[in-house]
């Protein structure tokens, strides 16, 4: 797969000497979904928002589908579509004329039956001649994704897209989003719900203080960190771990009624019946077993731990 955005090098500092991203090396691939996370103030829409020509980098170049970000910002501007994190949007605007005007100032077309596609795939086509003060919070952002559509761009950029918007409705967005993805579109997207971020995403970024701390393919980032952990509950706590349970490393807690055993759930052995069997011959009697598997959350929150420490 070809990069379609490449970032080298780049920082931003404010005037207030702040500096909010520090270079920052990233390529998107041409076609993929990929999610950047990071906890509040880490830089994720200042990222976007230079790509996007909205803010100016201190240093460093992006090459947008192999243009030059700032030379040829009108040509590489045209491919990318917005959806800003802040809904901002005329009021007293229809649905409908929001994203006509959008379309039309990419210099395209009058398209009424694409734009009303969209706005069907967004569940808002009942709303199409409704002015934006009339709609509700989530409505809003999903009309921001809709306007950002409008001239069917060839990257997608998704600031908290289901910021506010209800479950229903968020799994309609990620559909139509997915469907994005088929016809060849690249999405990049924020999101504070790591679980939708490890349903959709193809590969994650991490960034922490204006820092690109990971970029993974999801699938291996969670095979790598990938462990499960199995919570062993005793009917009566042990004052010392019998020496035969030694060689497994377990955590204790809850003062000795509770073991937890940490395995990598695609070994080929996991040492789960040996670690039960010993169990067995402790002659200690078991209360409750449950396992648990590790998410991309806490990875994430391990992660950012580890940076502040
Ligand atoms: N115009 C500005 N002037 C000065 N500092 C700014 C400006 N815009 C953003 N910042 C600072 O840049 C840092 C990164 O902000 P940014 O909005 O990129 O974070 P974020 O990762 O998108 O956070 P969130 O998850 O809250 O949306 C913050 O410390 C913020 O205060
Ligand atoms: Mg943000």
């Amino acid at each position: 797969m070809s990069d379609i955005i490449c970032i080298e090098g780049l920082s931003k500092s404010y005037a207030d000497g702040a500096n909010v991203l520090s270079d920052v090396n990233l390529n998107v691939k041409d076609g993929e979904i990929f999610a950047l996370l990071g906890p509040n103030g880490a830089g994720k829409t200042t990222l976007i928002s230079i790509i996007c020509g909205i803010v100016r980098a201190s240093s460093g170049t992006i090459m947008v589908d192999g243009h030059d970000y700032v030379k040829d910002y009108r040509w590489t501007r045209d491919l990318i579509g917005l959806v800003p994190q802040e809904i901002a949007l005329d009021s007293f605007e229809t649905v409908m004329r929001t994203c006509r005007l959008s379309r039309g100032l990419f210099g395209r077309r009058k398209d009424d039956a694409l734009i009303e596609d969209i706005l069907d795939k967004l569940s808002l086509i009942d709303k199409r001649d409704s002015q934006l003060r009339e709609l509700s919070g989530g409505m809003k952002r999903r009309v921001m994704i809709a306007k950002a559509l409008s001239h069917e761009p060839k990257i997608l950029f998704l600031d908290e897209p289901t910021a506010g918007v209800d479950v229903e409705l968020r799994k309609d967005m990620w559909r139509l989003v997915l469907a994005l993805k088929e016809r060849g579109v690249t999405i990049i997207l924020t999101t504070h719900y790591i679980e939708e971020a490890e349903a959709m995403a193809d590969r994650v970024g991490v960034i922490s203080k204006g820092k690109l701390a990971l970029v993974e393919e999801k699938e291996s980032l969670l095979r790598r960190l990938g462990k499960k952990t199995l919570r062993i509950e005793l009917q009566k706590p042990v004052a010392v771990l019998p020496t035969v349970l030694e060689p497994f490393n377990l955590d204790v807690e809850d003062n000795g009624s509770t073991f937890l055993y940490t395995y990598d759930k695609n070994a080929n052995r996991t040492g789960i019946t040996k670690l039960l069997s010993e169990l067995s011959s402790t002659g200690l009697i078991l209360k409750d077993l449950q396992t648990q598997q590790t998410s991309l959350e806490d990875i994430f929150i391990d992660m950012i731990q580890k940076e502040n420490s």
